[in-house]
């Protein structure tokens, strides 16, 4: 795989223009990430109109409904043609079996564990889960795999645990990424592209610290070096 197609980089924006204007300066950019701040503003099309760029597609409007209706929802999406779509596998066995039998083409379905801005104490005393962050996230990984998804979304700090218990093909995309100095917002379980890389994931996401750098494609070839430099 080309080193570049590791780096997704998180397009949360909400005026194409911005995207556009991205787009222009990070001219190695091979992997985008649609979310829903700018899937809601600009819609399919945008989808369409980024894979005739050439660029790969990672729609993120994680999908958490009752079965039939995610069903729909992730046939429809993946008749766009985008490269990884995604689910809450917070919906359950039964939501995602139905979503992987929904999904056509050579689309990629995976599930989202727990986002990577709730810690051990928010997913404890908030959402009432015990036990660890680890372990939730490997139990959901383990429902996401029976239900026949291709991978999980997590923090880096897990991809070891996943990948040891359901093996190297099991795909990892991990945001929580934050280059070395970079500001960490409100992302709890971060490691840096390096790290993140050595720990096994397959895609970085990044958005804020490319997005919102002074210079993005700076920000962007650094990235690039970091893991160039370590696989
Ligand atoms: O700006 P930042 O690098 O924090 O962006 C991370 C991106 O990854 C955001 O678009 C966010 O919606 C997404 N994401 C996440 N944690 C998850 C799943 C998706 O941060 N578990």
């Amino acid at each position: 795989m080309n080193l570049a197609d590791k780096i997704i980089v998180a397009l949360d924006f909400q005026e194409e223009e911005q995207l556009q204007a991205l787009l222009a300066q990070l001219p190695d950019l091979a992997f985008v990430k649609v979310g829903m701040e700018l899937f809601y503003t600009a819609g399919p099309d945008l989808v369409r109109r980024l894979k005739d760029r050439g660029l790969k597609v990672f729609l993120d409007v994680k999908v958490h409904d009752i079965p039939n209706t995610a069903f729909g929802a992730i046939n429809t999406l993946s008749k766009l043609g985008c490269d990884i779509l995604n689910v809450h596998c917070a919906g359950g066995f039964e939501m995602m079996r139905k979503a992987r039998e929904a999904l056509v083409g050579d689309t990629k379905l995976i599930g989202v564990t727990q986002l990577t801005s709730i810690d051990q104490q928010t997913m404890n005393k908030e959402l009432l889960i015990f036990g660890t962050v680890e372990d939730c996230v490997l139990h959901y990984a383990e429902l996401a795999k029976k239900a026949g998804l291709h991978g999980v979304v997590c923090s880096p700090n897990e991809v070891e645990l996943i990948k040891s218990h359901l093996g190297k093909e099991f795909i990892a995309v991990t945001p929580g990424v934050r280059p070395l100095g970079s500001d960490v917002g409100d992302q709890k379980r971060v490691m840096s592209p390096a790290q993140a890389i050595q720990a096994g994931s397959d895609y970085l996401v990044v958005g804020r610290p490319i997005t919102a750098s002074p210079d993005p494609k700076r920000t962007f070839d650094q990235i690039l070096a970091e893991i160039g430099v370590t696989v």
